[in-house]
């Protein structure tokens, strides 16, 4: 499978070596508007500069391709799409899927219109870590989840970054992943929301970093998301430190390793160990994983997990947690019709 890749900068890389080290999936080309970048990635990488396009039109013109990958900022993700999908060509676009839900929908309607695989590079579902507490919570061994609890705490070394001057930078940017992950491991959507968010005196960000959000999911399952990216020490891993306590027990997924204690264990011994769990093993895991997925659906037709039509329920979290923090209300969870 062939294709062309948009945005070679920062994230770029990611996907760069993802591509180069495939048996699967190869560059038909690539864009990037950055001619600076441009010409440092053409040396670092060996690319053809050939192949490195202003614009996708011009390269979709120019070679022959199957799928674009589109690693830009979310504003552009919506024109990628829409661009990509018009010239017949299978799109995997960066999380956070699109900047408003109307963009969204907008390449779900595409997508379905055309038939095209169109997938959300939702990378963190695809840690061993998550597919293991994922596996166990759906097992039903430890009973019901009541209460999950996630600290996401950063301090980001951004300088000249786009994610500075956004609004709502830790939700829309980084939270996408948590709030995608939580569906993925819970396996249902959520029903309401209810958060603040807040900046604090010394952040660098033009925009509230901090935020506290409380979801309970259609499981019943009540989750306490706590996250700041302007944190002055003590960073989780980027996947964030979680707690699940269930009927039979509770779970963490702690530094992307899974630990469980049991009540009979804390009944004789207050101090019982936290159990570690050995890890699922995945052949293929991170942008890997969804590299291997997108290969898998467009030349086979398997569907992918992460489509865009699944997306706006984890891209809806997003907006109906700022429009919790905007409105001072608990906010009704759902996603419009496309
Ligand atoms: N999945 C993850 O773990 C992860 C991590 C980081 C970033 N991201 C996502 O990747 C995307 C890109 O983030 P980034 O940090 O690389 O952004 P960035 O602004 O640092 O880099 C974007 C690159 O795309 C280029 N570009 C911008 N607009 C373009 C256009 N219209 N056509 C061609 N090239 C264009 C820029 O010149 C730059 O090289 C965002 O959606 C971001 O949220 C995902």
């Amino acid at each position: 499978m062939k294709v062309i890749q948009v945005g070679i900068g920062n994230m770029g890389n990611t996907w760069l070596n993802a591509v180069l080290k495939s048996t699967e999936v190869e560059f038909a080309g690539f864009v990037e508007i950055n001619d600076a970048i441009a010409e440092e990635q053409a040396g670092k990488y060996n690319l053809d500069r050939s192949l490195i396009f202003k614009t996708l039109e011009e390269a979709i013109a120019k070679v022959k391709a199957d799928a674009v990958i589109d690693v830009t900022p979310p504003r552009f993700h919506s024109p990628v799409a829409i661009t990509a999908m018009n010239a017949g060509l299978h799109v995997l676009t960066e999380k956070p899927f699109s900047d408003t839900m109307e963009a969204a929908q907008a390449i779900v309607r595409k997508a379905q219109e055309t038939g095209l695989v169109q997938m959300v590079a939702q990378n963190r579902r695809y840690f061993p870590s998550v597919q293991t507490v994922r596996r166990i919570l759906q097992s039903g061994e430890m009973g019901r989840v009541t209460a999950v609890t996630v600290e996401h705490y950063r301090h980001m070394t951004f300088s000249n970054n786009f994610r500075l001057h956004m609004q709502y930078p830790l939700i829309v940017d980084m939270a996408i992943h948590h709030f995608d992950m939580m569906r993925c491991i819970l396996g249902c959507n959520p029903l309401t929301v209810y958060g603040r968010s807040w900046n604090p005196p010394w952040s660098r960000f033009d925009f509230d970093a901090s935020a506290s959000v409380l979801f309970e999911f259609e499981n019943k399952a009540i989750v306490s998301y706590n996250g700041s990216w302007e944190s002055q020490g003590g960073d989780t891993s980027y996947n964030g430190n979680w707690r699940f306590d269930c009927e039979k027990g509770v779970l963490w997924m702690r530094d992307n390793q899974v630990y469980r204690g049991y009540p009979e264990a804390w009944n004789k011994d207050m101090d019982a160990p936290q159990e570690p769990q050995d890890m699922d093993y995945l052949p293929y895991a991170h942008q890997a994983y969804l590299l291997h997925e997108f290969y898998e659906a467009v030349t086979t037709g398997k569907p992918p997990i992460t489509t865009g039509a699944d997306n706006l329920y984890s891209l809806g979290m997003v907006f109906d947690t700022i429009k919790s923090f905007e409105t001072g209300s608990v906010v009704r969870c759902g996603v419009p019709e496309v």
